[in-house]
């Protein structure tokens, strides 16, 4: 803690582990201090656990959401013309909405900024899809930035350093302290990114089941009404739709295939869940931005804006701005290719009822689509392919996907592996809800 500060590390430590409020300006020091790294990561990693057992107040989440933004930079959005938004997931597996939602929100004239991360574990990062692009770069200053918004109505950059400091480091200590999974710590850690990226309007999309964070629906809905008030009380206009990931969202699992598989939505040439969730979440996000009457009449301008088009030149002029190919999205054969390719089969008759979408994802990471550790190298050509959905009838020896691999071995035991995830049932299996709740706007 400063000098200054009146109360010592140790007595906030204390005063959680016995189930006190904390006070918003000792937190806010607390916090701060730690960025600065004037407190040991021990002091921090007790305090992130005896608020993992007790929990933490409305009050103190903000005050948390409050001093991580504090701890960094803060995008200065104010020389855009607007209105800005941005959308965030929180993780899923085939879940590429950002390349479709973003040009089609552009499109409808929002200006779209989106800092990302890197995949990590079985989820896929938005940065390495687009990386896939020969050329594609993710490295956008400043200024750069906004001027690419205001001129295409979109960037997606990497996240800086200087972006929410206390976040990177605190995020660190929570993955190997067990403290993750804590409904207050991931809301101020998603939300303070949001806030300091800078947009009026914020739309979240909180994944739950088996591919999800949140494996229950009722964590999911209070994750997302957290995020909700936290982005309200912070003066943005933010909504939040609850929804399922008990099977990948898309058909495709790994980064050139995602890239593929937006470029064929926004064609109009993919319809499924994937683009069905897109266009939802494009419509919500004009009703927030305040382009459309309700969320509703904001999905049917997308649908519009898909068919004639835009979208798809949106993000020709997107991938273009950022240095990338923009002839993929008429040839996606441009896109990297893995050499091999395997076809999977039903191995029985039956329905599908239940897909572990974590381990899906975790077959496309091992067959090197994503990275176990931060700075390990991806293979952008990689990847799973599911198109079999929950609720699917089918014959034994039927194709409900393929591997696409850099050796036969590597296929093979990919295949074996998604194999592993799926249960079949002799009676009809119920689909999934795509949208479980809407929280907030
Ligand atoms: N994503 C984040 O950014 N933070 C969390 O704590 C969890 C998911």
């Amino acid at each position: 803690m400063t000098r200054a500060a009146t109360v010592r590390a140790v007595d906030v430590i204390a005063r959680k582990r016995d189930g006190g409020e904390i006070p918003a300006d000792q937190l806010r020091d607390f916090v701060l201090a730690y960025a600065r790294e004037e407190l040991p990561d021990y002091q921090m990693a007790a305090f992130l656990m005896a608020g993992y057992l007790r929990g933490f107040t409305r009050r103190e989440t903000e005050a948390l959401t409050e001093a991580m933004v504090a701890s960094g930079d803060r995008l200065d959005l104010s020389r855009l013309s607007g209105p800005t938004v941005d959308k965030h997931s929180t993780g899923g597996v085939a879940d590429g909405t950002t390349l479709v939602v973003g040009p089609l929100a552009a499109a409808l004239g929002m200006q779209v900024i989106k800092l990302s991360g890197r995949g990590l574990g079985h989820t896929g990062g938005t940065l390495d899809k687009l990386e896939s692009i020969p050329g594609f770069r993710v490295g956008l200053g400043t200024a750069e930035l906004l001027d690419q918004v205001e001129r295409v109505g979109l960037a997606v950059a990497a996240q800086t350093a200087d972006l929410v400091p206390a976040d990177k480091s605190i995020y660190a200590l929570r993955d190997v302290t067990g403290t993750v999974g804590n409904i207050s710590l991931i809301a101020s850690s998603v939300m303070s990114k949001k806030l300091a990226g800078g947009a009026a309007s914020i739309l979240l999309d909180v994944k739950t089941g088996s591919g999800a964070f949140m494996h229950e629906i009722s964590e999911a809905v209070e994750l997302a009404r957290t995020c909700v008030e936290l982005g309200e009380a912070a003066g943005r206009a933010t909504a939040a739709l609850v929804t399922d990931m008990n099977q990948p969202l898309g058909e495709l699992v790994g980064n050139a295939v995602e890239v593929r598989e937006a470029v064929e939505a926004l064609r109009g040439e993919r319809p499924g869940r994937f683009l069905d969730l897109c266009l939802t979440l494009t419509g919500h996000l004009a009703a927030l931005a305040g382009k459309a009457a309700n969320p509703e009449a904001g999905r049917r301008d997308a649908e519009r804006a898909l068919e004639r088009g835009d979208g798809l030149e949106r993000f020709r002029q997107f991938v273009a701005a950022q240095d990338g190919d923009p002839r993929v999205a008429d040839d996606l054969s441009l896109l990297p290719q893995a050499p091999s390719t395997l076809e999977v089969e039903a191995p029985r008759d039956g329905w599908l009822a239940a897909v572990d979408a974590e381990a899906v994802g975790r077959v496309a990471a091992a067959l090197g689509a994503g990275r176990q550790r931060k700075d390990d190298d991806i293979d952008p050509a990689v990847a799973v392919e599911l198109s079999g959905k929950l609720g699917d009838k089918v014959e034994a020896g039927q194709p409900i996907g393929r591997i696409l691999a850099r050796d036969e071995g590597a296929a093979r035991s990919a295949a074996e592996g998604l194999l592993a995830t799926l249960r079949w049932s002799d009676r009809p299996a119920q689909a999934p809800p795509l949208v479980h709740e809407v929280v907030g706007a």
